[in-house]
């Protein structure tokens, strides 16, 4: 089913001109004639005054909104459960495609052949002490002719294996938790351990906490099924993109590795695990014996009071999962706009589009909005409008496998990326539930606050994004991108592009689950979908001032600011004899650049004003603006985890360390036990030293000259 176009495309107006050539704008005839009066011989597109041309587009994209066609895309968008890599996920990649080729954008598809995990079959049984046992039902319990094309509960990429153990308690599964445990003379080791999600680990980071514990299998629940039944799907690979091709695109014919190479192993875990409803959780923690559970964890199983033991047993579990892992083919598909002036340079809009069940909130939500920008771009493009920038608007496949469609395209582009993209505006759920949240390099947060200025809250009558956003306080709490949970990682940690990440409403509890449907969205999250169109405006406007301001909107005074923050936190974890100094300085000089731009810029913004032909004093600056970022990157990446080169923003490889930046100092202050005291020292101060010569780069890059 396809959803009403406000208008046909094909029209005279589009179909006589090419994409190269714009098609005469009647709003600037006026203009024009103007210009041609003053004596300037230009071609159009120089003539064109940026500003103006930048309000008419704004005003026109932000009275184009529309709730009615974004939710008619999630409704055709979810029709069917779509994973990655099934043929159902196919009719995704038509709708998105034809989509944008019926609105007359350039339109193109790029497939790569990974390795995705799908279940084969699992099965869980509790084998009581009293001598009774049960035979867990491993499904949700969905009531729709679909069930069947929803792929069971399962985490990617586990291995196959069979266990029959008692069964540990072990709370979230953090160091500190199975410390508890050991306090309590609890040992894991041979036993199955049961784990609730939440204590800030990655499901992944859970796993393989467990098996450091010699347990030999891992059951995880999440405590936001206890209403809805739901069971919570997800992957357990290590790392990011397709395991046989780190590094590189996986293509067909490409290099490979092979399944039992080392590189490969080490992307997954060695033992299996399962994700289990709350329900069933419950049941088995409930027969517990042993010692009686901490304090501090008796919440667990969502708020209630009875004292609970933790086991070993006397429960034991009889637990099967067997899946397979099989080379795949995935696809992106593109919508392009090429822009006027600066064709090469690249505005990319992402949000992937493969999901583990219908996708409603995940990703969809994102792409009904990415397909609504694409329409009232078009509606712009009818207009006379052309970008002066590139635009690309980006449909990944496989991100729940981890970032699969993104980091391959990315891998493959590398170089042509790193030269040419301006920055990466990713949206992965677009809506959850209230609330608007952001991450941004810290370069972008003044323009994300403009942005937010312009659209109307959706909530509120009258207000805007903003309004509400700055009422809450969350403005000063703009994230920073260093988690691997949405495709802006590719961009950003490995190839230094400045990223922004939007979002409505914090967590939703039919993540991952069968529930996360079309009828849940028009239910909980959004019924009238104007969440829906406030994210498509900040995200769309974003892209429309990256595009087309004359003069990149970057304020490397705002990054500075937050490295002087980062660096207070990280002066209170540390020991007298540790020098901050080389860090201090670098960001003092990075200081001293950033306020030199800004004087440059207010000189530039006069000789254009004045209608001085400076576009490749403006294209100079810009691309110093642009590749300022790319600085903070290192050949040699973190250590022991080369493929992440930012050396400011990255996961620290200690799942609990608390650090949200400088990812490599952060690795080297949780090795602090494998090292003598002295070692240690060295390590920590070595990396700080590394992250200064990052900020000395981007501080090179900033001033454009050779030292
Ligand atoms: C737990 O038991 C295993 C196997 O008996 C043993 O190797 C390990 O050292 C024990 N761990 C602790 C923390 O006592
Ligand atoms: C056996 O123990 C389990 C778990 O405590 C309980 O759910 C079940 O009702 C018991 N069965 C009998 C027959 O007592
Ligand atoms: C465990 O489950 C498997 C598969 O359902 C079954 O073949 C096996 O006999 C069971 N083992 C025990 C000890 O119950
Ligand atoms: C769009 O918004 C209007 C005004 O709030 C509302 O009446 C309408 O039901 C919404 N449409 C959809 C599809 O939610």
């Amino acid at each position: 089913m396809s959803p009403p176009l406000t208008k046909p495309t094909t029209t005279a107006t589009t179909s006589i001109f090419s994409p190269s050539k714009p098609p005469p704008p009647l709003y600037s005839f006026l203009f024009l004639t103007a210009l041609c009066f003053l004596g300037f011989f230009y071609t159009l597109h120089h003539s064109q005054n940026p500003k103006t041309t930048l309000q008419h587009a704004t005003t026109l994209f932000l009275s184009s909104s529309s709730n009615s066609t974004i939710s008619s895309y999630l409704h055709s968008l979810t029709l069917h459960p779509h994973l990655a890599g099934t043929s159902l996920s196919l009719d995704t990649v038509n709708y998105v495609s034809s989509h944008f080729r019926k609105l007359n954008l350039e339109t193109h598809k790029k497939e790569y052949q990974v390795l995705l995990s799908y279940p084969v079959k699992s099965s869980l049984s509790a084998h009581f002490s009293n001598g009774s046992v049960v035979n867990f039902n491993m499904n949700e319990f969905v009531d729709s002719a679909e069930s069947e094309k929803i792929v069971a509960p399962y985490h990617a990429y586990s291995p196959s294996g069979s266990v029959h153990a008692k069964v540990v308690f072990v709370n979230y599964g953090r160091e500190v938790d199975y410390n508890a445990l050991g306090v309590l003379g609890v040992n894991v080791s041979g036993c199955v351990v049961l784990v609730r999600k939440g204590g800030g680990l990655s499901r992944g980071g859970v796993v393989k906490i467990a098996e450091s514990k010699g347990a030999l299998a891992v059951l995880l629940y999440a405590e936001e099924g206890r209403l809805s039944g739901g069971v919570e799907r997800g992957t357990v690979m290590r790392g990011v993109g397709d395991p046989l091709s780190p590094g590189w695109a996986g293509v067909e014919g490409g290099e490979r590795l092979g399944l039992e190479d080392s590189e490969a192993l080490e992307r997954f875990p060695k033992i299996p695990s399962l994700p289990l409803s709350f329900g069933n959780a419950d049941v088995i923690l409930g027969s517990l014996g042993g010692r009686t559970m901490p304090p501090e964890w008796r919440d667990s199983g969502g708020g209630r009071s009875r004292v609970l033991k933790v086991g070993p047993g006397p429960t034991m579990v009889n637990f099967t999962y067997q899946g397979e892992k099989k080379l795949t083919i995935i696809h992106n598909v593109f919508a392009v706009i090429r822009g006027l002036e600066e064709p090469d340079r690249y505005v990319i809009l992402g949000n992937h589009r493969d999901a583990w069940t219908y996708g409603a909130v995940d990703p969809n939500s994102g792409t009904a909005a990415l397909l609504d920008i694409a329409r009232r771009y078009a509606l712009l493009l009818q207009n006379g409008w052309n970008p002066r920038r590139t635009i690309i608007l980006g449909s990944w496949d496989a991100e729940e496998f981890g970032m699969v469609g993104s980091t391959e395209w990315v891998e493959q582009n590398l170089v042509n990326l790193g030269a040419k993209a301006v920055a990466y505006l990713n949206v992965d759920c677009a809506v959850q539930g209230p609330g608007f949240f952001a991450g941004a390099t810290p370069q972008l947060d003044n323009l994300l606050i403009e942005v937010t200025k312009k659209v109307k809250d959706p909530d509120t009558e009258g207000g805007t994004v903003y309004e509400k956003w700055a009422a809450k306080n969350q403005v000063n709490t703009i994230q920073r991108l260093s988690g691997v949970d949405s495709d802006f990682a590719p961009f950003l940690q490995h190839a230094g592009i400045p990223s922004i990440d939007i979002y409505y409403g914090r967590d939703f509890p039919v993540y991952h689950t069968a529930f996360d449907s079309y009828e849940w969205m028009t239910k909980y999250a959004d019924p009238l979908f104007h969440r829906h169109v406030a994210v498509a405006g900040i995200w769309g406007l974003l892209a429309l001032h990256l595009a087309d301001e004359s003069i990149l909107p970057f304020d490397y005074l705002s990054y500075v600011e937050q490295l002087q923050g980062h660096t207070g936190v990280l002066s209170n974890l540390l020991d007298q004899d540790i020098s901050l100094h080389p860090l201090i300085n670098s960001i003092q000089e990075l200081a001293s650049a950033a306020k030199e731009v800004e004087f440059e810029i207010k000189q530039l913004r006069e000789q254009e004003s004045r209608g001085n032909f400076i576009d490749l004093k403006l294209r100079a600056l810009n691309d110093r603006l642009m590749l300022a970022e790319r600085g903070f990157l290192d050949v040699e990446g973190l250590q022991g985890r080369q493929w992440f080169k930012h050396l400011i923003y990255g996961p620290p490889s200690d799942y609990e360390q608390k650090l949200d930046f400088f990812p490599g100092i952060a690795d080297a202050l949780s090795q602090s036990t494998s090292k003598s005291q002295q070692n240690r020292q060295a390590a920590l101060q070595h990396e700080i030293w590394r992250v200064a010569r990052a900020i000395q780069r981007a501080t090179t890059a900033l001033k454009g000259n050779l030292t």
